[in-house]
């Protein structure tokens, strides 16, 4: 039978423990992965203790806490703090979520923080999101028509057709369904993945874009679209509820029975 290891510079270690010295009563150990490119070490897990009657409630609370006042050596990426911007996705109790709508009360025991799986790191909680946003770019996610715009008003929807981007237009690309993909892990370098899908899908649903044909011509291919086998990962992980994997057998539906 087939054996795989990691190799041994990428065995991740245990690493450095960060005590409470006050005697907290209200204290949960966070587990976090750290890794330096500049350090030319394994990656390790520190260990945080926070005192949680003097921390906010979401996980991106305690990481900030332990920046600011236990180790600011600790990095990571975070921007809203409301589920709006995407950025502080990371991998929290075994599940890729958004740290600022994640509330550690939420999680038993210690709190394990890592990168969003598979993918490149560039320092500790940072993933390398370069070639998901390449992409991204690559299904051209912005309106295509031929016909000129009205020369006094926007283009205008039906109300109906406004409805159909519902699900679809409040995707925050925060990497979450991807990263949970296996058929992404696997073939993330030709595989669209979930979130540029849903993307891709959104325009397509879009009453106003002309380019339906097109789009559809740039997805039909054995890896781009079609490596996702319905496992639906991308859906149970989405913090926005969406539902990628539904996107995604739209646009199957529409190639298998397409007009344009
Ligand atoms: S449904 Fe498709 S995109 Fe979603 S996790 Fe499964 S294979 Fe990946
Ligand atoms: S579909 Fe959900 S999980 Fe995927 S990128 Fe968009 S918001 Fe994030
Ligand atoms: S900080 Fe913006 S989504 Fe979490």
């Amino acid at each position: 039978m087939a054996q795989f290891q990691l190799p041994p510079n990428s065995k991740v270690q245990s690493g450095k423990h960060h005590p409470l010295s006050n005697g907290a009563k209200n204290a949960r150990r966070f587990v976090v992965y750290r890794w330096d490119p500049d350090a030319g070490q394994n990656p390790r897990t520190d260990t945080y203790e926070v005192d949680l009657d003097t921390c906010s409630p979401m996980v991106l609370d305690a990481l900030i806490k332990i920046k600011n006042e236990m180790d600011p050596t600790l990095t990571f990426r975070r921007s809203c703090r409301e589920g709006v911007c995407g950025s502080c996705a990371m991998n929290i109790d075994g599940t890729n979520t958004l740290a600022c709508t994640k509330a550690i009360e939420d999680i038993k025991g210690d709190v394990r923080i890592y990168p969003l799986p598979h993918m490149p790191v560039v320092k500790d909680l940072v993933p390398d999101l370069t070639h998901f946003y390449a992409q991204y770019a690559s299904v051209e996610p912005w309106l295509q028509a031929q016909t000129a715009a009205p020369p006094d008003r926007e283009r205008l929807q039906s109300k109906e057709d406004r409805a159909r981007l519902d699900g679809l237009y409040e995707c925050i690309l925060c990497a979450c369904c991807s990263t949970s993909c296996p058929s992404y892990w696997w073939n993330g370098d030709r595989y669209l993945g979930p979130a540029s899908l849903l993307q891709a899908y959104r325009w397509i649903a879009d009453s106003r874009d002309e380019f339906t044909g097109e789009r559809l011509d740039e997805l039909a291919d054995p890896f781009r679209l079609y490596r996702c086998h319905t496992i639906m990962n991308c859906t149970r992980a989405c913090p926005k509820g969406l539902n990628p994997g539904k996107a995604i057998g739209e646009i199957k539906q529409l190639l298998a029975t397409r007009t344009l």
